[in-house]
């Protein structure tokens, strides 16, 4: 099938809102394929981290971007080889990752890599940008959010289940600030697409979401 004619359901919001699961829930009811592009980007923000390449060098970081050495595989990521699934994930690479989404060259250098990810016979796209930047023509697009309250009980849980140390108040100071970062960048700002479906998951289980998301695709008018 021409990849332009591939269907995508774009899932936009901010950290830890949940996003991630419903996205991917919704790709393996419907069968398709999943992008997380938060870990594209947490994958550049380790490679620089691990060349100590200061997270200003705009120039470098999109060098490394443009050219991951990184191969997904179901939900395992694996970086030259090297498997960084747990990894990629602590806190401080996820702050890493949001200060190098500021960088426009940073985000260039990424777009080949998601628009790849547009296979037969559908693809669901999580992240900032997805309806807004990188598939504009979307058959579907959901802005996902939560309050800040519980997507830092979210997030307190997911990195203490990963084996990560956690603490609320912590956590509720950095989720504020890389919102603040990831919505007030000049390039690619989180926001919800004109066209989008605003869902507030607070008072949702994943599996209300989950459904949600599929009624309204069901009812899309394309
Ligand atoms: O979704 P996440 O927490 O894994 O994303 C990590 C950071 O990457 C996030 O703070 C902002 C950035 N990001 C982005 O700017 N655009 C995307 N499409 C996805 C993530």
């Amino acid at each position: 099938m021409d990849r332009i004619r591939v269907p995508v359901i774009a899932v936009d919001g901010p950290t830890a809102s949940g996003k991630g699961t419903v996205a991917q829930r919704v790709a393996q009811q419907l069968g398709w394929h999943y992008l997380d592009s938060g870990a594209l980007y947490r994958l550049a923000a380790l490679s620089a981290l691990r060349s100590n390449t200061p997270l200003s060098d705009q120039q470098r970081i999109a060098a490394l971007a443009a050219a991951l050495p990184c191969n997904f595989n179901g939900a395992a990521v694996r970086l030259s080889g090297v498997d960084v699934t747990d990894a990629i994930r602590a806190e401080e690479i996820g702050n890493a990752a949001s200060k190098i989404a500021a960088l426009p060259a940073v985000r260039q250098a990424l777009i080949g890599l998601q628009l790849g990810f547009r296979q037969a016979p559908g693809l669901v796209a999580d992240g900032r940008d997805m309806g807004t930047v990188i598939f504009p023509g979307a058959s579907l697009k959901i802005f996902l959010t939560a309050s800040v309250e519980v997507r830092a009980q979210r997030r307190y849980k997911q990195l203490i289940d990963k084996g990560f140390s956690a603490n609320i108040t912590d956590l509720l100071r950095d989720l504020n600030e890389r919102d603040a970062r990831d919505a007030q960048r000049t390039t690619a700002p989180l926001k919800p697409a004109e066209d989008a479906c605003l869902l507030d998951t607070s008072d949702l289980s994943v599996d209300q979401a989950v459904s949600q998301v599929l009624r309204w695709y069901a009812q899309r008018s394309d």
